[in-house]
């Protein structure tokens, strides 16, 4: 520390507050680190501040719920090779028709589908897409019309059935939903 050794009007005239290396030092903390630190002490402090409790209504799955956007898209891609009926009921059926839920007609079940398959193709297609008492409307979703009708005729031809499987080229009930749609689709 020199602050007490004369200085000419000179030095004076030329030198700030800051005459030593430690003074320095001193100054760059002053003036960059801790600053820095207490802005990222204020941005703790405000988002902190604004959190709300985490309540049921404020989980993140409800939040994404509430903000999402109104109506979406959903991209099929037509020119995938038509699934199976098998495939068909294992990914959207089976869920009822297997154990037979709230009075779906099992898989194999002879009884339960003698009588609906005398009702004809069509009547059972129209009731999978559009939907029945507890099934709700299977058409729509990820499959084609033509795939929920090759999962009818899987489900009733496992009991005691004799349907042709639907095939792409001669779609029967495809007007049922979507003519143009299924057009395409189908080539
Ligand atoms: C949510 C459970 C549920 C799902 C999923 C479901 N079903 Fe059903 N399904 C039912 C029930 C319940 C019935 C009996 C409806 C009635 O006759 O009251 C039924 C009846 C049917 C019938 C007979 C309709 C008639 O006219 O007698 C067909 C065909 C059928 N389902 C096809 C399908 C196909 C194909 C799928 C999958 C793409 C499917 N179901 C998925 C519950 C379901």
């Amino acid at each position: 520390m020199n602050d007490n050794s004369p200085a000419t009007a000179s030095d004076e005239a030329h030198s700030g507050p800051i005459k030593t290396p430690k003074q320095m030092l001193l100054a760059v903390t002053y003036s960059f680190v801790v600053p820095i630190f207490a802005i990222i002490g204020l941005v703790y402090y405000v988002t902190l501040g604004n959190k709300p409790a985490a309540t049921e209504a404020n989980s993140e799955q409800a939040v994404a719920a509430r903000i999402q956007k109104i109506g979406s898209i959903e991209i099929r891609d037509v020119n995938r090779p038509l699934r199976s009926g098998e495939e068909v009921f294992n990914a959207q059926c089976t869920a009822c028709h297997t154990a037979g839920l709230v009075g779906a007609p099992k898989l194999g079940d002879a009884a339960a589908w003698a009588p609906r398959n005398l009702t004809g193709y069509d009547a059972l297609l129209n009731s999978a897409l559009k939907g029945k008492n507890a099934m709700a409307a299977q058409g729509g979703g990820e499959f084609q019309d033509l795939e929920i009708g090759r999962a009818v005729v899987y489900m009733a031809n496992s009991a005691g059935g004799k349907f042709e499987e639907p095939q792409a080229a001669a779609a029967p009930a495809e007007a049922a939903s979507a003519p143009a749609e299924a057009a395409s689709a189908a080539k």
